[in-house]
């Protein structure tokens, strides 16, 4: 079992948890995700790490409410625990592999798009600890949806923020906020985005214009989460690659959106996905969901 040390409302239906798990807390990397589970019989849901403590040995997800399963973890309090924390997944960053000094020669430019801000922290908060610059743009609906501006502000170089209506920050989307940087003089050598499949997309378009290499975070529908069942299947670069094994993080301008935002369409609702994986377990995770689709 794996504790839950504390947990936060962050915004509307959007919460923040700190759970007791220390071999995932010492081996988890930015841009890594977990898979968790509630009870013994919940869906596995995969969420990407928001911050890691090892030396508490906590890990901190960020949960927002949008079916049965999500309800059910951020139902839970600090005292309880989740049954299943299965992690670290997936594959880190690339620029971890870069030295302190090849880092602090570049320009990054990061995209969070409301949930997905979580996932950008510990990017930003890594790059910022060796040294390399970092500018973020945070996007969301409204001010009150903003979520980690203080935390990230403390680690990025600029935190720009946009909001759909305008409340807070410049009044549009993270990309026309973007091109208005640009215009204005700013010039990146690598952009990161995540944030809803949408918005990474069109920010792929706009950085393709200026020949500025991105890459997102792809949060595809998972099942086993070990490269057997073909659930998080995703088109870059015309070949298949599974997201969970050999993800999340893709070249933006190689991943074909279009598919991946009809495959995500097709489990629309927690409870499509939840059937679509109860058809994989019967099938005892033999069959490659959708795979001649
Ligand atoms: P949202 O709909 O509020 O969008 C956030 C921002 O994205 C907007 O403020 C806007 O600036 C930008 N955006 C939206 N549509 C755009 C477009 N067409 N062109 C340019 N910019 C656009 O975000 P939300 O409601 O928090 O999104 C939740 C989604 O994010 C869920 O689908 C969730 O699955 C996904 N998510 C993804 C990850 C990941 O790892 N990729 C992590 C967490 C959440
Ligand atoms: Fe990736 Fe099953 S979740 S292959």
């Amino acid at each position: 079992m794996y504790p839950i040390l504390e947990k936060r409302r962050l915004a509307e239906g959007i919460y923040l948890m700190k759970i007791l798990a220390p071999r995932v807390a010492r081996s988890a990397r930015p841009g890594q995700f977990v898979i968790v589970r509630t009870d013994e019989r919940g869906e596995r849901i995969p969420l990407t790490v928001a911050d890691y403590d090892p030396a508490q040995g906590s890990v901190t997800i960020v949960t927002q409410t949008i079916g049965v399963s999500t309800r059910r973890i951020c139902s839970l309090d600090a005292g309880q625990s989740l049954a299943d924390f299965a992690g670290p997944l997936g594959r880190p960053s690339e620029f971890i592999a870069l030295s302190d000094e090849e880092l602090r020669g570049k320009r990054f430019v990061f995209i969070a798009g409301g949930v997905g801000t979580a996932p950008v922290y510990p990017q930003v908060k890594w790059l910022h600890e060796h040294g390399a610059q970092v500018d973020v743009i945070i996007g969301a609906k409204t001010r009150d949806m903003l979520i980690f501006t203080d935390a990230m502000r403390a680690v990025a170089t600029n935190l720009y923020i946009a909001t759909d209506d305008g409340s807070e920050g410049f009044h549009g989307l993270v990309t026309q906020l973007l091109e208005k940087l640009i215009a204005e003089g700013k010039r990146y050598d690598e952009c990161v985005a995540i944030g809803p499949m949408i918005m990474m997309k069109f920010v792929a378009l706009t950085t393709k214009k200026y020949a500025l290499r991105t890459t997102v975070s792809l949060n595809a529908l998972m099942v086993d989460g070990t490269g057997m069942c073909g659930a998080c299947r995703v088109t870059v670069g015309g070949k298949t690659r599974f997201t969970c094994v050999e993800g999340p993080e893709f070249d933006a301008h190689e991943v074909d959106f279009d598919e991946a935002m009809r495959r995500q369409g097709m489990y629309r609702s927690e409870e499509q996905r939840r059937a679509a994986i109860e058809a994989e377990r019967a099938a005892g995770h033999k069959c490659r969901i959708g795979l001649d689709q």
